[in-house]
């Protein structure tokens, strides 16, 4: 799913037609559950859902809710959730890059609740190059994320849109030794530079930056509750990494051949030793959202069959 501004039609479809009645009185209490857990562990506002749909979109946003009550405390990891959006053969974008769309108006509706339920959204600097995105919560009504772009060397040249526009708080995320470039390039623009020590000094270089050291970094500005947005080869890192505890992979009913991957991640040589962990599913309009939950007791092994 492309993650900016469309500079193509929308697919067509009126999402919030297709949601249960009780959904905008729903919404509203999550949200306010949202803010009475960020404002002390352990309280809540119960949501009631009147019907078995908006109990299964609940439960759906439940994880967020229950991550952001544990109590605070900067120096462990953030509760890290990814999304993609992927065509039937696991692509993110076509070869060119293109995304405009994967998935459908219900998707990106989905996506933008995510946001809203989140303290901030990180993208990988290939992902801020090619779609120029805004990460904001202009689809939902809700709090716009805190915006991060992981961008360890620096290598964005400092224009793109959500270093700029001043729409919601942004970090632009850097090891320390590329911060002064950075800053440099930011001249007056609102975002702010967060320089990472040893940043590009993981043990496999090849593999990627130390993406534990960022998120660390992230936990202690506060930020304990994050959407990972991809694109698929931070997405790829952050599983690898061990770092998620769930995943959403939206699948929309396309063919998009020799495009961009999502998921990458060399995984292992026996099936028996693939991930399987415990799933659900739930329908947005024509696309289907597998819910991964990452840290669930199957989710390291399959069992041998
Ligand atoms: N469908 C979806 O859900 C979805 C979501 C997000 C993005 N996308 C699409 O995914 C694509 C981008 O994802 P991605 O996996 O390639 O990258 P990414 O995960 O967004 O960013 C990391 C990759 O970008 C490279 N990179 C760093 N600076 C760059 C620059 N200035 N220009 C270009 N690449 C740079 C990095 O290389 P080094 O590690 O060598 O620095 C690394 O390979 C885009 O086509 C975007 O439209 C789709």
């Amino acid at each position: 799913m492309a993650l900016s501004d469309p500079v193509v039609a929308e697919p067509a479809a009126d999402p919030a037609a297709a949601m249960p009645a009780d959904w905008p009185a729903l919404w509203e209490a999550l949200l306010q559950d949202r803010a009475a857990a960020a404002i002390a562990a352990g309280a809540a506002v119960l949501c009631s859902p009147a019907s078995p749909a908006s109990a299964a979109w609940l439960e759906l946003y439940q994880p967020l809710l229950n991550a952001r009550r544990a109590p605070a405390r900067s120096d462990v990891r953030p509760w890290v959730l990814a999304q993609l959006g992927q065509s039937l053969d696991g692509c993110v974008a076509t070869a060119t890059g293109d995304s405009y769309f994967v998935t459908g108006a219900h998707s990106l509706l989905h996506l933008h609740r995510l946001r809203a339920l989140c303290d901030a959204v990180l993208v990988g600097a290939g992902t801020v190059a090619v779609d120029d995105p805004q990460l904001t919560t202009r689809r939902v009504p809700g709090p716009h994320p805190v915006r991060v772009v992981l961008d360890p060397a620096a290598r964005l040249d400092g224009s793109a849109r959500l270093l700029r526009d001043g729409a919601a708080p942004t970090l632009w995320l850097c090891d320390s030794r590329h911060a002064a470039v950075a800053r440099e390039r930011l001249a007056s623009a609102s975002a702010e530079v967060l320089a990472v020590d040893g940043l590009l000094d993981a043990a496999e270089p090849a593999r990627g930056p130390d993406l534990g050291r960022a998120f660390a970094a992230l936990a202690a500005r506060g930020l304990r509750v994050m959407l990972v947005e991809g694109g698929g080869v931070t997405v790829s890192r952050c599983l690898e990494a061990g770092l998620l505890d769930r995943l959403h992979l939206v699948i929309a009913p396309v063919i998009i051949g020799a495009g961009r991957r999502g998921l990458q991640h060399p995984g292992p040589a026996r099936m028996a030793d693939c991930l399987r962990p415990p799933t659900r599913r739930l329908a947005l309009g024509e696309d289907m959202l597998w819910d991964l939950d990452l840290r669930g007791p199957a989710g390291v092994a399959a069992a041998p069959g």
